[in-house]
């Protein structure tokens, strides 16, 4: 007996999912997919098509683009070798995936090109409220168009999405420039946090001589504190670079959409320069950016040498969203549960219930025929409007017997007699399944 309990122990499966990743069903699910196809209706507005790539990449389409020195490839990838011996990663991020799908699939000549996309994204963080290891996000891509408008229209859709999903938030921008006011900044930096170099973060010392930029991202509070004096991004932007900014400031204003210019915005991926933004909620605690983004003007060149055209999106996080968005009700639909009075009835029942989701009615078959209370229990747990009852009389005289579970016990039209099947469906008016 105790072997007996021992092998079946090491028989039992980890039940739980895994740290950071978890099941979506009921209502979260619901909300998830109401957020989903709320973005899509919105992007396809301003001309968005969809596109999905496979959520495994080769390693390199991620590790140059997003950044050696990124915590995304420093640390969190999923990365592994596959049967063949090739280095592959579960995706951290769209951008780089769709960059790679457009220059794969020779889109490159149909610029301009607008895309929007989502799916499940994978980044090994610590977990905790609003950040998991298995994220889902919905992405907007707008490629081949350096315009600052773009950035404009970009910010647009965002705040259009989030509006239409009820989400109070604030607008966070900065410019980190062009590749060259990017050089000198990051000159001016390292000279600057050299001197702290032994009060730094790990990690921040780690970037100093390779990317001292990230350090004016980092959370941690000592290096919060060296950074307050660090030389400011907008002293070295180049005239370019304040023009382009400007017109995506003029262009918000022009459109009533209010910002606040964050100095510190740098982003945790390394393939921004120009335009980078974020939504902030004050409902989320630490994680609390709900979509992120910018502009990528140098993002196919690291991709594919000697390609170059412009491009500038955004990706919002559903599962933040899903946290702090209030008052979703997933809409009702007419549901129908068909009763086998003894096993006798079983197959009638299943032909009825097939016929009436051929006519766009939902019907479930209720197997409990031993007992119609429990089998109106679990109809009404499933949210049906109706029971329909078929014992060996309603077989014998096609009739449709009908309970309606919305109304009292003592109402006239708790429990109806239908002629036949085509009588029950003029009585019915319901919206068609979506
Ligand atoms: P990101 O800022 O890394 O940007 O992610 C975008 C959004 O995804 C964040 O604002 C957040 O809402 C959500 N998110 C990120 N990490 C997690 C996590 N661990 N758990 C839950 N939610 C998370 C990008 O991924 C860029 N590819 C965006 C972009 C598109 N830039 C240009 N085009």
């Amino acid at each position: 007996m105790e072997f007996y309990k021992y092998f079946m122990d090491k028989q039992a499966v980890n039940c739980r999912p895994l740290r950071g990743m978890r099941d979506l069903f009921g209502h979260t699910h619901q909300v998830f997919q109401y957020i989903i196809k709320t973005a899509y209706e919105v992007a396809q507005l301003y001309g968005y098509q969809p596109i999905e790539t496979p959520i495994l990449e080769s390693t390199s389409v991620f590790q140059r683009s997003v950044g050696e020195t990124s915590d995304i490839v420093s640390k969190e990838m999923y990365t592994f070798e596959d049967k063949g011996g090739d280095s592959i990663t579960l995706r951290p991020e769209g951008t780089a995936a769709i960059l790679r799908a457009v220059l794969s699939n020779s889109l490159l000549q149909n610029l301009p090109l607008r895309l929007a996309s989502h799916g499940p994204m994978f980044r090994y963080e610590r977990p905790q409220k609003g950040r998991y290891r298995q994220l889902y996000q919905f992405g907007v891509e707008f490629l081949g168009e350096n315009n600052p408008l773009a950035d404009v229209e970009m910010i647009a859709m965002a705040y259009h999405i989030l509006k239409k999903l009820n989400i109070a938030s604030t607008l966070n921008i900065n410019s980190l420039g062009d590749t060259q006011s990017r050089e000198n900044y990051n000159q001016s930096l390292l000279d600057y946090f050299s001197v702290y170099e032994n009060d730094l973060s790990p990690d921040s010392k780690k970037r100093l001589y390779k990317n001292p930029l990230r350090i004016m991202d980092s959370k941690d509070p000592s290096d919060r504190k060296i950074c307050e004096n660090a030389p400011q991004l907008k002293q070295f932007l180049s005239k370019e670079s304040q023009d382009f900014f400007e017109k995506v400031c003029n262009g918000l204003t022009m459109l009533n959409l209010p910002f606040q210019l964050n100095q510190y915005l740098v982003r945790g991926l390394d393939y921004y320069c120009h335009t980078t933004f974020e939504f902030t909620s004050t409902q989320l605690g630490s994680q609390d950016a709900v979509l992120g983004g910018g502009r990528y003007d140098g993002l196919f060149n690291q991709l594919q040498k000697g390609i170059y055209a412009p491009g500038v999106g955004w990706a919002m996080g559903i599962d933040r969203l899903s946290l702090i968005l209030k008052g979703y009700e997933a809409q009702k639909f007419l549901k129908i549960g068909i009763i086998p009075v003894g096993e006798k009835c079983l197959n009638y029942s299943l032909q009825i219930t097939q016929q009436l989701r051929e006519k766009e009615l939902a019907a479930i078959l209720l197997y409990q025929y031993q007992n119609i209370g429990k089998a109106i229990k679990t109809a009404m747990k499933n949210d049906c409007v109706y029971v329909i009852i078929f014992g060996n009389d309603e077989i014998k005289s096609q009739k449709i017997r009908v309970k309606n579970l919305t109304l009292p016990a003592d109402h006239p039209l708790k429990e109806q007699v239908f002629k036949n099947l085509d009588e029950f469906f003029s009585h019915v008016q319901s919206p068609p399944l979506k």
